[in-house]
């Protein structure tokens, strides 16, 4: 820990509370790489999952917490021993990690969610603050509900969660209620009222449901907090958490007000979000503050004018400062491959291999014959593209789709299954319901379709289009991605790819001769 009196630990939980939201599930895999992209952003404390919810929560947490260089991996309990187990279990391998235990305080969460007196919350406290220390000295203590919470009350649990070793204490806006001269006002009195308040550092968590979390937040900082609990896009319960993006802008743009400083390195919050985007399937909107599509975007003559004048005028952050590129007219279709793998370069491709390069490559000649203009976005929405593919068991060989007025919608549809070439053809209450049922006829499944969008990478009726699919079935979810300038093969190619990633799940939490794909697909596909 610091020495610097203002200096602000970040505590992401995306994977955590920002997997909460509804639909917003991430697989192993896609928490691994965010944990990469994390660790190099400068998070200080990563809470990757609850361990005791599930298997895979368990595995999440375990496997982030192994691959961290930097950041502290951490994981969260009930008052519950059983719960604080499982985070021990889970974080043990890491050379350190954090457990974070909580129990809500408020008269109403109290008698209708615990059915506790306050006493009773007390010795709960009392018991597992100091169980969870038997695993290590970085326990942190949140009281759920904690801005529905008496404050004489919060004054007295926040001192024996001290007193029972806790070095963080986490102050949540679970619903979202407070507004900031509340907050503040909650995080001096304990500042003011805790004996032995610098024992440890106070945490904020606040949720958005009146759009106020990343203000309170703020907030809170400029009481004394020095931690704050935050997820990238602002994903979270309900409305959502408070966005790190945002806070971390607003320390940095308006540090004249708020001179406190994190560890972020905030050219990569731009990747963080797309890397989240993704995972989750969760588009970012256009507006976003900090990350959206527009947030750098001057549309108006006056303030393009200005713009060119001088970039002050209208631009308080520059796009660089947060790693968004200016976008460039890239290459055409006489660009070589020399070209090509200079550009992922500085698109901030490095490590890929030959064969991803190849493909891609071979994406954006096709593409460039195409497109009139091929722009840094296309580029990167081919070569994530090409990186999906990879492990893919069920590959589209050819789609031709018959749309219009008139005749119901028809495709005709060629896929590779397990190696096997096979055809179908179907109608269906659209060109994209049509192709659906291609895909179930020649691989017969039982998934729910959660979610289908469709963005535009760029502008122009020729842009490509990324489609993202989300897929669910016994409770799993995955989420598939495809980009081209035809929509439908996208949408075909999304929606593969949502099933190829369902298939690997479903293998990972299957009985040991489920492991051989191709006996046991064959089998299932003959019914056997
Ligand atoms: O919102 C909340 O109260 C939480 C706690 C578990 C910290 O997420
Ligand atoms: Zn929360």
């Amino acid at each position: 820990m610091s020495t610097d009196k203002n200096r602000v630990y970040i505590f992401d939980t995306t994977m955590r509370d920002g997997e909460q939201s509804p639909g917003a599930s991430m697989s192993l895999e896609e928490k691994i790489q965010i944990s990469r992209v994390f660790d190099d952003l400068g998070i200080d404390i990563i809470e990757a999952g609850f361990p005791v919810a599930s298997p895979g929560d368990f595995e999440a947490v375990s496997e982030v917490s192994k691959i961290l260089k930097k950041s502290i991996p951490c994981g969260l309990s009930r008052h519950l021993k059983k719960d604080i187990d499982a985070c021990h279990e889970a974080l043990k391998h890491a050379p350190r990690f954090r457990i974070h235990t909580f129990i809500s305080t408020s008269p109403l969460h109290m008698k209708h969610k615990l059915n506790k007196s306050p006493e009773d919350v007390i010795d709960a406290i009392k018991e597992h603050v100091t169980y969870a220390r038997k695993f290590t000295d970085d326990v942190e203590w949140s009281c759920e509900d904690g801005t529905r919470t008496n404050m004489d009350y919060m004054c007295k649990t926040v001192e024996l969660a001290i007193k029972c070793g806790a070095r963080t204490i986490n102050i949540p806006d679970t619903v979202g209620y407070t507004v900031p001269s509340e907050f503040k006002k909650i995080i001096e009195t304990l500042i003011n009222k805790v004996p032995n308040i610098d024992k440890a550092i106070l945490s904020t968590h606040c949720h958005n449901d009146l759009g106020l979390a990343v203000a309170n937040s703020l907030a809170g900082i400029t009481a004394g907090a020095r931690q704050v609990e935050c997820t990238i896009n602002g994903i979270g319960e309900r409305a959502g958490n408070a966005a790190l993006e945002e806070i971390v802008m607003a320390m940095k743009t308006r540090n004249d007000l708020m001179p406190y400083k994190t560890g972020i390195n905030t050219k990569l919050l731009s990747k963080a979000s797309k890397v989240v985007s993704n995972a989750t399937g969760f588009p970012v909107q256009f507006n976003k503050a900090i990350v959206g599509k527009n947030a750098f975007a001057h549309e108006s003559g006056i303030h393009q004018d200005g713009m060119l004048k001088n970039r002050n005028t209208y631009e308080i952050m520059t796009p660089e400062s947060v790693g968004v590129k200016q976008t460039s007219l890239v290459m055409g279709k006489h660009s070589g491959r020399h070209a090509f793998k200079d550009k992922l370069t500085d698109l901030g491709y490095k490590d890929l291999t030959d064969d991803v390069i190849q493909v891609a490559f071979g994406k954006f000649k096709v593409l460039a014959d195409k497109k009139k203009h091929v722009y840094d976005e296309d580029i990167a929405a081919l070569v994530d593209d090409s990186l999906i593919k990879e492990d893919n068991v069920i590959i589209l060989k050819s789609l031709k789709v018959f749309a219009g007025t008139g005749e119901p919608q028809k495709a005709d549809m060629i896929l590779e299954v397990y190696g096997e070439v096979k055809k179908a053809s179907e109608t269906g209450d659209g060109p994209v319901d049509a192709i659906f049922k291609c895909i179930k006829k020649l691989y017969p499944h039982d998934v729910k379709l959660q979610l289908y969008q469709v963005h535009a990478v760029t502008e122009g009726t020729d842009a490509q289009a990324t489609v993202s699919v989300r897929i669910e079935e016994n409770g799993k979810t995955t989420v598939g991605q495809a980009a081209d300038t035809d929509t439908l093969v996208a949408s075909a190619n999304a929606y593969l790819n949502a099933l190829n990633k369902m298939i690997i799940k479903r293998k990972k939490t299957a009985p040991e001769d489920y492991q051989q794909p191709r006996t046991y697909e064959k089998q299932k596909m003959k019914g056997i």
